[in-house]
């Protein structure tokens, strides 16, 4: 049987335990030998007792476990050519050609260009006697698949990303726990969460919370936003709520690219209408605790495709990306999602918010 490798590269989200697992079993079931690559391009990178063979009983258990029990780290070596050289002697040192890699958009564009430029990693390989001919021969190809694992759901091509339902479940349990003593002490709440510049989580959030306002890069308030806002407080206070809830995305910003600071707002609120204004900062309690129903589901269903993908892939096939679409598991180019995300980026750049929103797909 053929060899695979898996590993969770980036910040860590809560699902990647059940996609790992997964790949192990569906692996081990159809006659492959698997290996964890610890501690994410790192372990690639450093080889030796970062690279293990996982067993049936290795993933025994960890589907409630939230984070990833094979690491995950940011990698500066795997950015340049030795450690990628370092890295493509390793797996072939083990036999591996087939990888999974388990991350957000800038892992899966490092997995892209480590696969674009395997044979000439390997033909260096040989030239300096790191590797021998036959072996280059052997492996002449890398197949990649990607699972998208990211609290953020900002991947274009997939409807959600693995862990960004927890993180909401999350984001919920908090926001219902703020509400009872803000009601009770009439108070307006500025709560910030995380989506680096996306506004998924911030979006969702206010709307399933019954929130006032929401701040979100995608859709920048206009100008004079800030009377808007305390117009629209006031009338809610006036009609006899007795709190007030304000998401803010951590990476909100107006039209003219300024972010916006939850304690700008504080400060605006408390100073124009006197009202008892906090801030609370989720941070990364939103991406611990165990993954919901939903994305150990999903961790499972996108592990066992990956392992199926890699096992039909041929030396001409293009690396995929498993993504949901609506409720199927399917395989899209890495290539297109990871254009499509950075055509995000540029459209937010180029302040066409709209167009942004519209490339984020179906999710927003
Ligand atoms: O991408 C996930 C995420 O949690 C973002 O929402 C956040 O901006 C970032 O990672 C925080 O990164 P770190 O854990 O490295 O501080």
């Amino acid at each position: 049987g053929c060899s695979l490798a898996v590993f969770t590269s980036g910040g860590d989200a809560q699902g990647m335990n059940p996609a790992v697992r997964a790949i192990v079993r569906m692996g081990i079931y159809l006659g492959c030998t698997v290996y964890f690559i610890h501690e994410g391009y790192q372990g690639l990178v450093d080889g030796g007792h970062s690279i293990r063979q996982a067993t049936w009983a290795s993933v025994s258990g960890i589907s409630e476990d939230g984070g990833t029990i094979i690491g995950s780290a940011r990698c500066k070596d795997f950015r340049e050519r030795p450690g990628r050289l370092r890295a493509a002697k390793n797996l072939i040192e083990h036999g591996i050609n087939n990888i999974v890699c388990i991350g957000g958009d800038g892992s899966l564009t490092g997995a892209n260009l480590f696969r674009e430029e395997w044979s000439s990693l390997l033909k260096e390989l040989v030239e300096t006697n790191q590797v021998k001919q036959e072996d280059a021969e052997t492996y002449s190809y890398l197949n990649i698949v990607g699972l998208v694992g990211s609290i953020d759901n900002d991947f274009c091509g997939t409807d959600m990303t693995i862990g960004a339902d927890s993180a909401l479940h999350r984001i919920m349990e908090a926001i219902d726990c703020i509400a009872t003593t803000a009601t009770s002490h009439q108070r307006c709440f500025i709560l910030e969460v995380m989506g680096r510049h996306c506004g998924y989580l911030a979006l969702v959030t206010a709307l399933g919370s019954d929130a006032d306002w929401v701040f979100m890069p995608e859709a920048p308030p206009e100008p004079g936003w800030e009377d808007q806002l305390c117009n629209k407080l006031k009338n809610t206070r006036e009609t006899g709520q007795r709190l007030n809830i304000i998401v803010l995305a951590e990476g909100a910003i107006d039209c003219e690219h300024r972010p916006i600071k939850s304690d700008d707002v504080r400060e605006l609120i408390s100073k124009r209408l006197k009202y008892d204004t906090r801030i609370t900062i989720l941070g990364h309690v939103q991406r611990g605790g165990c993954p919901s129903a939903f994305d150990r589901l999903l961790g499972t269903r996108m592990g066992a495709e990956a392992v199926l993908a890699l096992m039909e892939a041929t030396p001409t096939s293009k690396p995929v990306v498993i993504a949901l679409s609506g409720n199927q598991t399917v395989r899209v180019p890495l290539m297109r999602c990871v254009e499509k995300t950075l055509a995000v980026a540029q459209a937010m750049q180029a302040k066409r918010f709209k167009e942004a929103q519209e490339l984020r797909g179906r999710s927003f």
